[in-house]
This record gives C-alpha cells, structure tokens and sequence, in this order.
C-alpha cells in the first residue's frame, strides 16, 4: 500500500524551479572579450508548442519514461494509447508482464511469452527498457506464497528465477528493480516470505545473482516514499552503503513518487538523491503520479503540477539522477482508483487524453532545464 508524500507546498516547485534555470545561462554561455561579436546561440531546444516529452527531455540527458500495460497497447478502440506511449516517451517499464506472477505462474515453469511481446513493442519504437521487478511481496504465484520452503529451498528458488528473467533479457534491458518495497515506514524490514525464510542475507543474494545474469545493468532498489529524507529512506541508504561496502553491486535507487495532493512535498529529495550520489549510486523517479481525492478543484490541478514539477526538478538538478519515468500516463488505465476509494486524476493525461496544467508545467521544466550529457551507462 502506497502511503503518501505529497505536495501543499507551491513553494518548493517554485525554489526548484528558480535553482534550475539560474543553472542554464551560466552553463551555456562564455564571456565575450571586447571586441569580438558574439553570435546568437544556436539552440537545439525543441517547440514547447509541438514537441513530444521524448523530444523535450532530450537535450537533458535524462530519460523520461513511462509504466506500459499490454492490453490497451492492442485495444482497437483506443489507438491513443499505443501512440502516446510510442511517442512521448523513450523509456519504458512493464507495468505488470515481468513480475512474478505472470513470468513464472508454476514452479520452473517460465511464461515470458507477454514481457516478450511488451519487449517487442520497445524495440519498434527504440525505447530503453527498465525492468520491474524481481523481487516483490506483491503479485507473487500461490505456489510461491503456499509452499512450505527450507532457507535452501527458497534461496534456490529465487536463484533461478532471477538468473532466467534475467537472462532472457540479457543485454537489452537498462535497468533493473531488483528489490521493490522491502522496508516498512519506520525503516525496519517489511515482513515478506523472503525475510521470514531466508532472513535479510537474502538483499546481497538478490543483487549478486542479477548481476552475474547480466552484468552490464543497472540494478536498483526501488520503494515509495523515499523521496526525501525520512526514516525510510535513511534505513535505505544505511543499507546500500553497508552492502556496497561489502562490494555487493547494488547500483542506484529508485524513488517511485507516489504523491497525493492532501500531503506535504517531498522538499528534502535533493537532499536525498545527492546523499546516494555521494555514494555513488544513481538513482531514477521510477513511478511518479500525483493522485487527488476527487471530485479536482482548480488548486488540486495547481497542486498536482507543483507534485511533478518538485520531483522532475529534483532529478533533473542531480545529475546521477538517471531517468524520470511516470506509472502510467492516462488516467484511462491508471492503479489508483483501484486502491485509493474515491481517488484518481494522478497521470499526465486525463481519461479522455486531454493535458492538465501538470502536463504543461512537465513539458516547460523539460524545456527550461539546460542541456546536459546523457545520464547513467549507454543504454542497450
Ligand atoms: O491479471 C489479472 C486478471 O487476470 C484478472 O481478471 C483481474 C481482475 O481484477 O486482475 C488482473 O490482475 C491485476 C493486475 O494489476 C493486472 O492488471 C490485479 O488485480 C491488480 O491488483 C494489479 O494491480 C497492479 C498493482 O501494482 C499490484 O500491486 C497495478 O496494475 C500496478 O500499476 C501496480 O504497480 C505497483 C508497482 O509495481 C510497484 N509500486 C507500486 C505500484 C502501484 O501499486
């Protein structure tokens, strides 16, 4: 369950945004000596009016993402789906085909047959490809969460499916979560199957064997509300430098940013992502939405882009902050109002594909913000 960050305050955006822009013309320009005539700067930046978030986020050197359900990629009645998640985006994520669930429903029994074809849809549209996730207490398979497991038993388990999701995939994907939500809010372990048999060893056993699958990804832990600093995230970070100091290659954090309109922003997440940084680590915004309890008033669409634009800001002035990816960009096929009663309007995109001022204030950040190099290791 999603608790909430959140985002009263306009005020933050506003810092963020401030800091940002008073980057670009001191990076971009020299001084002129006297005499000399100084060109006009030749700007690749794209048409705010016409260009796609792919487009935007481009000269950033952050990738900008999005969470992709198979079914409505293939709905005949609803073209816009698969041409925005084409379009606007040059990252992708499975919203659901890669986990457990579906990626191995028997023991030893593999179904990759809808990662495939969500793979495929990649490819056509030469997206780079986060992974999500391999390991999880949610949607894992009865016979997983059922049976009765020896420590040996379940470290053989997960050995194997790590090693065959991830080496299926092997050079082609960029990133993978390989550990989603394994803290509780106060920072102690979340009580899984997977630290109830195997104890907490299991963490470094995790990240050791998707490394050896491939050693070329980037392999994050991933939990919501760790965008700023909080007893959460300070148990997250106390983790991955004790495992790196163990040489365990647990390599970046994802912040997902689950926000909600009714709570506080997450002011601190600079603060947060460079004490990763620090460390060495990259880190992303994995899953950003910023839900509001319904009906929406114009100071909770107000809200909402001050949501986005305090996590986007956040990432874009952190430089080891790699990619920004939203969970879904419509409100058409969006998690929220399945867990949240009475709650939604979190995505880019409203349910009939219109742009609210969350959209518009993403697409100037992306345009605003100065160029810079391409983020994290070359993409497969
Ligand atoms: O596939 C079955 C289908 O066979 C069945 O008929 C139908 C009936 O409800 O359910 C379908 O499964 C649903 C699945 O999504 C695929 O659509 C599950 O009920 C539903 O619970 C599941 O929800 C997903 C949720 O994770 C599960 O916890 C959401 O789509 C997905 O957006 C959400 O994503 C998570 C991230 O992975 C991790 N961070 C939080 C984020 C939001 O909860």
């Amino acid at each position: 369950m999603i608790r909430k960050s959140g985002l009263s305050a306009v005020a933050a955006a506003g810092v963020l945004s401030t800091c940002l822009f008073a980057i670009a013309p001191l990076s971009a320009q020299a001084a002129p000596t006297a005499g000399t005539v100084v060109a006009p700067q030749a700007t690749k930046a794209p048409d705010l009016a016409t260009a796609t978030l792919r487009q935007l986020a481009a000269h950033t050197g952050m990738k900008f993402g999005t969470a992709v359900a198979n079914e409505p990629l293939v709905d005949p009645d609803d073209p816009t789906y698969a041409q925005l998640a084409a379009s606007q985006f040059d990252l992708v994520t499975a919203e659901n085909v890669m986990k457990w669930d579906t990626t191995e429903p028997s023991q030893g029994q593999f179904n990759f047959a809808p990662a495939d074809t969500f793979m495929a849809f990649a490819a056509a549209n030469k997206q780079t490809v986060r992974g999500h996730t391999l390991l999880w207490h949610n949607q894992l398979p009865a016979w997983l969460t059922e049976g009765t497991w020896t420590k040996a038993q379940l470290l053989e388990i997960m050995r194997q499916h790590i090693v065959a999701e991830v080496g299926r995939y092997k050079g082609k994907i960029w990133a993978w979560d390989v550990l989603n939500e394994a803290f509780n809010e106060d920072g102690t372990y979340r009580d899984t199957i997977w630290l109830r048999v195997i104890g907490p060893d299991y963490i470094a056993k995790a990240f050791t064997w998707a490394h050896e699958a491939d050693p070329k990804a980037i392999l994050f832990y991933n939990d919501y509300n760790i965008e700023g600093v909080n007893p959460k995230s300070d148990a997250v970070y106390a983790m991955a430098k004790t495992l790196r100091a163990k040489g365990v290659p647990i390599q970046a954090v994802g912040v997902q940013g689950h926000l909600s309109t009714e709570y506080d922003a997450p002011d601190s997440m600079p603060a947060n992502l460079a004490r990763f940084a620090k460390l060495g680590m990259y880190s992303a915004v994995t899953e950003a939405d910023v839900r509001s309890v319904l009906p929406m008033t114009p100071a909770k669409r107000q809200s909402q882009a001050n949501g986005y634009s305090v996590m986007l800001a956040s990432c874009l002035l952190e430089k080891k902050c790699i990619s920004f990816t939203v969970w879904g960009f419509t409100d058409k096929v969006q998690w929220v109002p399945g867990v949240f009663e009475g709650e939604g309007y979190a995505a880019l995109w409203d349910d009939t594909y219109q742009t609210k001022p969350a959209t518009e204030a993403v697409r100037r950040l992306l345009a605003l913000a100065p160029n810079g190099k391409p983020r994290g290791p070359k993409a497969p």
